[in-house]
């Protein structure tokens, strides 16, 4: 029998290995992102926000593979609302993808081509489904890190720049302790 030695591990809520990359996002790069941009500007713009492990074995906009990866979201934040992932809709938009709770709790916030959003809690367990056509980012609603699973297809790429422009419908705030959605005004 053949065997060969993979130098991937994923255990703990961290992905580790020579081919594994690593992207951190801080403070000062989520500009326009959150409701209080002041109060995001007068933060350290050092702090670390959410950092994602991620695995691409095939070249990205390669069809019929699969990534994977990990993201951490720090606890946190800026004025009524959670510490968040940018989130996107895939550039391919008919791509789909799972997310899973690892560790912490929070939201998955979808928002689709309509622009009606919806919300998914997670939690340690919880798998999510991220239909096509559906743009995803999930928000930190407790006190620890929140870790969370993702696998997606190696063409699916990242269109932001809807987001950027036009953001999503609702944001999700901290109402006495309670996340709740709240209509962009
Ligand atoms: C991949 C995917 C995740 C996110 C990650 C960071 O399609 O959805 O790996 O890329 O959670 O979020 P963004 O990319 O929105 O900054
Ligand atoms: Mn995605």
């Amino acid at each position: 029998m053949a065997t060969t030695t993979n130098d991937l591990i994923f255990n703990n809520g961290f992905l580790k290995g020579s081919p594994v990359q690593h992207k951190t996002t801080l403070i000062k790069d989520l500009t326009g992102v959150f409701k209080n941009e002041k109060e995001r500007k007068e933060m350290d713009q050092e702090r670390l926000v959410y950092e994602v492990d991620f695995y691409q074995p095939v070249e990205p906009g390669t069809s019929g593979g699969l990534f994977f990866g990990v993201t951490r979201i720090q606890p946190g934040k800026i004025g009524e609302e959670y510490f968040m992932t940018r989130g996107h809709f895939h550039a391919i938009r008919d791509r789909a993808e799972y997310y899973w709770g690892i560790s912490g709790i929070g939201a998955l916030i979808l928002m689709d081509s309509n622009r009606k959003v919806r919300v998914e809690p997670m939690k340690p367990g919880t798998l999510h489904y991220i239909p096509a056509d559906t743009a995803h980012r999930v928000a930190n609603t407790g006190g620890s890190v929140l870790t969370f699973g993702a696998c997606w297809p190696s063409d699916a790429g990242y269109d932001y720049e809807e987001i950027r422009q036009h953001g999503f419908a609702e944001r999700l705030v901290d109402v006495g302790g309670n996340p709740q959605l709240k209509p962009e005004a």
